[in-house]
């Protein structure tokens, strides 16, 4: 007797699909599981026998083979646990298998029968939409993530009787969607008001949130450079549609998503410590898992303390910063990852942090600085568009009246942001941050004095066609931000201040 269930695994932030084939022979009994599974799905033989002796079932005393085809993809992880126990007892008439062949499944058991929450199910749901598939039976704290896909019905359920009585009988058996709750705003936790002066790193990270455009703080200890771009979330616009499921699908695979909850709508802030592996920046490992940079798609990398970051894993930005994705090749597989972040970058200007501080004293010597410095590569620095020293607040400056809200400043960067969308939709740039040679010049629609200037500017700092490029860019963001439809000699000037 054979029974076949639809699965997924998953492979980068995608679900291929996986047929589970179960049979059950006369035979001594034995349970032998073949197609490439690793140790916690050959683990879960105990899991599903188990389970479906404790749900009150019965476990089939005969010889059991499962496959789970294709058997050339290796297959990780506890997700097909549900799928395997539901095959069982279709061949054990416990289960009628005519249920089955419409419903995809996924779901890792316990060993009293319940059912326990697994990653990547959004990535399932669409898969199961994309193969025509119409029912998705997932745990019940993943129903919210697969509810988001239109067009496929979700039987959330959380027992392995209840899964049963799902697929037999889906109008009695559902148990009703959980209402997702809102992910908690961040945006409600620190304000850009607390920051007092630093008008010009203020400015540049209103530029950065506008454009998307990559930004670099520099300067000595306590000035604020943590403290602003903690904040950069606060003045991000929310993620859009198409956004939000790319997001949301990264972080259901990671094991991120809040569970219960549905789709992201804050954009994700991620700032990995500076001892992170640069497997755990760029991700990777035996089944490739997403790093930080994937993790921060379609939102925010913030590296504090850039320096101390290991110069490979810096130097494996590159990639991802030009790219906007992750290759990671493995033997068995090349996995691409999407990482589309806006990188805020901060540091001191030398290892003491005083170099250049109008009062204290720097201790370091010349050739710490310069190797300080060194760590970040030119390539790298080539790819940050604005660079911020910040100097130390003067007191009166601390106690003068809090700078604008950051409810104020997200306001005019969604404006700015729906002037680059509605102007460039036919280049298919969203955000002038993603401006290149081809269409930065277009996008521009820079002034002839303006380009004048650009060219001075140009052979006089000695910048590289990307820097030449990148200026333009962050010009055409200053610009949207005064609503400007050409850039003009003063967009220019001062995006050139904060080229480094
Ligand atoms: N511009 C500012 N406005 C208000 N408070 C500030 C400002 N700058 C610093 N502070 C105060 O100093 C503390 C430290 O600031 P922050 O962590 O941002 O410094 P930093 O520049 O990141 O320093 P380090 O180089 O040591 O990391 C803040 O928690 C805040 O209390
Ligand atoms: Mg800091």
């Amino acid at each position: 007797m054979l029974a076949t269930i639809h699965s997924t695994v998953l492979v980068g932030i995608e679900a291929l699909p996986v047929q589970i084939e179960v049979d059950v022979s006369h035979g001594l009994p034995q349970f032998a599981m073949v197609g490439l599974p690793d140790i916690a799905i050959r683990e879960s033989r105990d899991r599903v026998r188990a389970a479906i002796r404790n749900s009150g079932f019965e476990f089939p005393p005969h010889r059991i083979t499962v496959n789970l085809s294709p058997a050339d993809v290796p297959k990780a992880g506890t997700s097909f646990d549900l799928a395997i126990a539901m095959g069982l007892l279709a061949t054990s008439a416990q289960l009628d298998p005519a249920n089955l062949p419409d419903t995809l499944v996924l779901g890792e058991l316990s060993l009293d029968g319940g059912i326990n929450p697994v990653r990547g199910v959004l990535a399932t749901a669409l898969a199961a939409r994309k193969r025509g598939i119409t029912r998705v039976l997932v745990p019940a704290a993943n129903a919210a993530e697969a509810a988001a896909v239109h067009g496929v019905r979700v039987l959330p359920v959380t027992s392995l009787p209840q899964a049963v009585q799902a697929v037999t009988n889906p109008e009695t058996a559902l148990v009703s969607l959980p209402e997702p709750p809102r992910q908690a705003a961040r945006t409600a936790e620190v304000d850009l008001a607390e920051v007092s002066g630093q008008l010009l790193a203020r400015r540049a990270l209103e530029i950065a949130a506008a454009g998307s455009h990559n930004l670099l703080l520099v300067g000595p200890p306590g000035t604020g450079k943590t403290m602003l771009a903690r904040r950069l979330g606060t003045i991000l616009p929310p993620l859009v549609v198409d956004e939000q499921l790319e997001a949301s699908a990264v972080h259901s695979v990671a094991g991120t998503l809040r569970a219960g909850s549905g789709l992201l709508e804050e954009r994700p802030f991620r700032a990995p410590h500076h001892t992170a592996s640069h497997i755990a920046l760029i991700g990777g490992g035996l089944i490739p898992h997403p790093g930080e940079v994937t993790l921060a798609h379609h939102g925010v990398l913030f590296l504090d303390e850039c320096p101390e970051f290991g110069r490979r894993a810096l130097e494996a930005l590159r990639q991802p910063l030009e790219e906007h994705s992750v290759t990671i090749a493995r033997a068995a597989r090349v996995v691409t990852f999407p990482a589309r972040f806006l990188l805020i970058a901060a540091m001191n200007p030398c290892p003491c942090g005083y170099r250049g501080h109008p009062t204290h004293p720097c201790a370091c010597s010349p050739v710490q600085v310069t190797r300080y410095g060194m760590r970040l590569s030119g390539p790298l620095l080539d790819r940050i568009d604005l660079t911020v020293r910040l100097g130390p607040i003067p007191p009166d400056a601390l106690s003068a009246e809090p700078g604008e809200s950051s409810s104020t400043v997200r306001q005019r960067v969604i404006e700015a942001r729906h002037r680059q969308r509605a102007r460039q939709h036919d280049l298919g740039v969203a955000v002038n941050g993603d401006l290149r040679g081809g269409t930065v010049m277009k996008a521009a629609q820079a002034t002839s004095p303006a380009i004048a200037l650009l060219r001075r500017a140009s052979e006089r700092l000695d910048l590289s066609a990307r820097s030449h490029h990148r200026v333009l860019a962050v010009a055409r963001t200053v610009a949207d931000l005064e609503g400007h439809p050409r850039v003009d000699t003063q967009h220019l000037a001062e995006a050139l201040q904060f080229r480094s």
